[in-house]
């Protein structure tokens, strides 16, 4: 099993490694005082690993409950969030007790939320189930719901105490999700040179799991720990890609999911970088073979008002302009601001 640190306030380990989901009363026993656990999860991932983990729990000795609710974005809202605080009040869960999310980025970005509310906040677990959750989410302390009007649009900072990545159960994710996950893969060597285009063009990337993982989040961990409340400016970083992303995902209304408008994201964004004369194509047409090769390209169709329009809403978005981390090269990016003519021009 390896482990990564992370320095925020307060620290806390990355475990990484193949099976460990066994071992997990062991593992979080030294956060759990109280052996008081919520598992909460959805649906899918429940029918795979929710009595898995709920029976060990009982076996050793802990008093746990599971709340699951229906997998996929659309349940990431204040019902749901509501009903996680009601069960664990009607549960009899208190404040020195542990919420364990069991799941992809949905199911950790609601938990972390519900443990940062309940009884004014309780510990947090992250056992992140999907390739994307792995490399990012379950990391950094970001928490939110969904508003009608706009995505993430409620959440606070919240540090799980513990991350627990099992890497057997990353990699036996359908194709098509794992696929999700290698969306933020790519963000990450455009962020910083790693050898992942490598593997991708040698069709290596399962071989690599665990030293992916581990590329991934400890360039997360660096960029979180220099700017853990992102209000430096430095973990917009993270953010390259993503302006478009978010716009993709609200006109497709949530159908397209996170990773794969990210993947798009990152294509189109270095093409504006191009167009904007601070990046070659090469590196534009890198970025591409790197999605085309991982099946996450797809036709972007909407009309280019419309996607600058999106763009606008975007949360990182300053003086009513549009704000952008764009690809210089693999492994530097710059913000550029521009109007919303500007984008339209340049789509
Ligand atoms: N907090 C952050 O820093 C951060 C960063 C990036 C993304 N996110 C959020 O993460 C979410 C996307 O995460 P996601 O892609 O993991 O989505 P997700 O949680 O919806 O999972 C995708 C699908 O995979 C299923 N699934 C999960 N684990 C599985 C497994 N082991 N086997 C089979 N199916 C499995 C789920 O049931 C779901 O249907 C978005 O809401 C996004 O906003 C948050």
């Amino acid at each position: 099993m390896k482990s990564i640190s992370v320095n925020t306030k307060p620290k806390y380990d990355i475990l990484i490694g193949g099976g460990i989901i066994c071992d997990i009363p062991k593992l979080i026993a030294p956060f759990c005082n109280t052996k008081r656990v919520l598992i909460v999860t959805d649906d899918i991932v429940n029918s795979l690993y929710g009595e898995t983990v709920l029976n060990s729990l009982i076996s050793s000795g802990f008093y746990a409950k599971k709340f699951v609710f229906e997998n996929g974005e659309k349940s990431k809202n204040i019902n749901t969030l509501s009903d996680i605080l009601e069960f664990a009040l009607e549960n009899d869960f208190h404040r020195n007790d542990v919420f364990l999310g069991l799941g992809g980025g949905v199911v950790g970005d609601i938990t972390g939320l519900a443990a940062a509310l309940f009884m004014r906040g309780v510990n947090v677990i992250q056992v992140p189930t999907t390739l994307l959750s792995a490399v990012d989410s379950s990391v950094g302390g970001k928490t939110a719901i969904d508003l009608k009007r706009g995505k993430n649009s409620a959440g606070v900072f919240k540090q799980p105490c513990l991350v627990v990545i099992d890497t057997d159960i990353i990699a036996n994710l359908p194709d098509n999700i794992f696929g999700e996950g290698m969306g933020e893969v790519i963000k990450y060597n455009v962020i910083k040179n790693l050898p992942i285009f490598d593997y991708i063009n040698s069709n290596s990337v399962k071989e690599n799991l665990e030293n992916i993982i581990i590329d991934c989040l400890t360039l997360k961990k660096e960029i979180v720990e220099k700017d853990e409340f992102d209000t430096l400016g430095i973990r917009n970083l993270l953010n390259v890609g993503h302006t478009i992303a978010h716009a993709i995902e609200q006109l497709s209304n949530y159908t397209i999911p996170h990773g794969k408008a990210v993947a798009m994201g990152l294509v189109i964004e270095s093409k504006l970088a191009v167009k904007y004369g601070i990046c070659q194509n090469d590196t534009a047409l890198k970025i591409e073979d790197a999605v085309k090769r991982q099946g996450l390209y797809f036709d972007v169709d909407f009309d280019k008002k419309e996607l600058a329009t999106a763009c606008l809403k975007d949360k990182k978005n300053k003086d009513s302009k549009i704000l952008f981390l764009l690809p210089q090269n693999l492994g530097s990016c710059i913000e550029v601001k521009l109007t919303l003519e500007e984008l339209i021009n340049l789509l």
